[in-house]
């Protein structure tokens, strides 16, 4: 069994992007600029956007926090999107989510400018990533592909089961993994609440990608042997064992289900590292205008 190890692919990956944004502020004069808009108080999210914030300055960009209050109005939060839209010292924004719940996130979504949209969540973004065209790929499953690119794992041909069929993770990483491309070009299986013998789906996968939420769902007996399992889970637990006050659990039995992979990737300090690392990748390309 190998640890795909997010720590050290993300670090690596970073320093390559350090190196294009200080070519960039040597070129132009300035840093490329990454603005995140944070409504209310969600400890998850606050503690992601710190993170995405934090890493900016790590590579050399420019970050900048925008947050309201939970009771701030849709029309409110629109306005404020279109005024980023324009402003054209800002590279590129997302609007964190879980939004509250009278605040229609697909109205938001679709308020962005594509060219902006580096969370890559915007319908021509994603139309545009099914036909294998340059745009902005979702984070969390960009992160993936360079997850996967990174160790050089094969995965033309082979099957790929996703467990989950969300927006941000299984819908648009069936897409990734079943498209001509490298890593690509897999049998997938989108796989959701509704599906019937899910065991015996997995158990023929490949690949297993578990993006579903819920602590401990993939087990041992889900797996065979030498399968490759990346975990997306992010579920957060109250621990007095961890200076956060949280610990964090993934989506797979990873004590049990490791010994039988050939890779598998870690939670904490997995997928959820190459999720801003393809965050930071997305800004350079909007501040280098790669797509657009
Ligand atoms: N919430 C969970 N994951 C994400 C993400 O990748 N982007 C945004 N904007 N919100 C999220």
């Amino acid at each position: 069994m190998k640890l795909l190890d997010g720590k050290h692919v993300s670090e690596e990956l970073k320093k390559q992007i350090a190196v294009e944004a200080a070519e960039m502020l040597e070129k132009t004069g300035r840093k490329p600029h990454l603005v995140a808009v944070l409504v209310g108080n969600d400890g998850g999210s606050e503690t992601y956007v710190a993170s995405k914030m934090r890493n900016c300055e790590k590579v050399g960009f420019k970050s900048s926090l925008i947050r309201y209050d939970e009771t701030v109005t849709e029309a409110e939060l629109l306005n404020k999107i279109e005024e980023l839209n324009r402003d054209k010292s800002i590279d590129g924004f997302i609007v964190q989510l879980p939004l509250p719940k009278h605040i229609d996130p697909e109205k938001v979504t679709e308020t962005i400018d594509h060219k902006k949209d580096v969370d890559g969540f915007h319908p021509i973004n994603l139309g545009r990533m099914q036909r294998n065209l340059p745009c902005f790929l979702p984070a969390t499953p960009f992160g993936i592909m360079l997850m996967l690119e990174f160790y050089g794992i094969e995965t033309a041909g082979k099957n790929c089961v996703v467990i989950g069929r969300s927006n941000i993770v299984g819908s648009p990483m069936s897409i990734l993994m079943a498209r001509n491309a490298n890593p690509g070009n897999c049998t997938v299986t989108l796989t959701h609440s509704k599906t019937q013998n899910l065991k015996e789906i997995t158990l023929k996968a490949d690949i297993i990608i578990a993006a579903i939420g819920k602590k401990n769902f993939v087990t041992a007996d889900m797996v065979k042997n030498g399968a490759i399992v990346i975990d997306v889970g992010m579920n957060r637990e109250l621990s007095d064992k961890t200076k956060s006050g949280y610990k964090l659990f993934g989506d797979v039995d990873f004590d049990n289900v490791a010994p039988k992979c050939s890779y598998i990737t870690p939670v904490p300090g997995g997928v959820g590292l190459m999720t801003i690392v393809s965050l930071l990748r997305n800004t350079l390309s909007a501040a280098k205008k790669e797509f657009y």
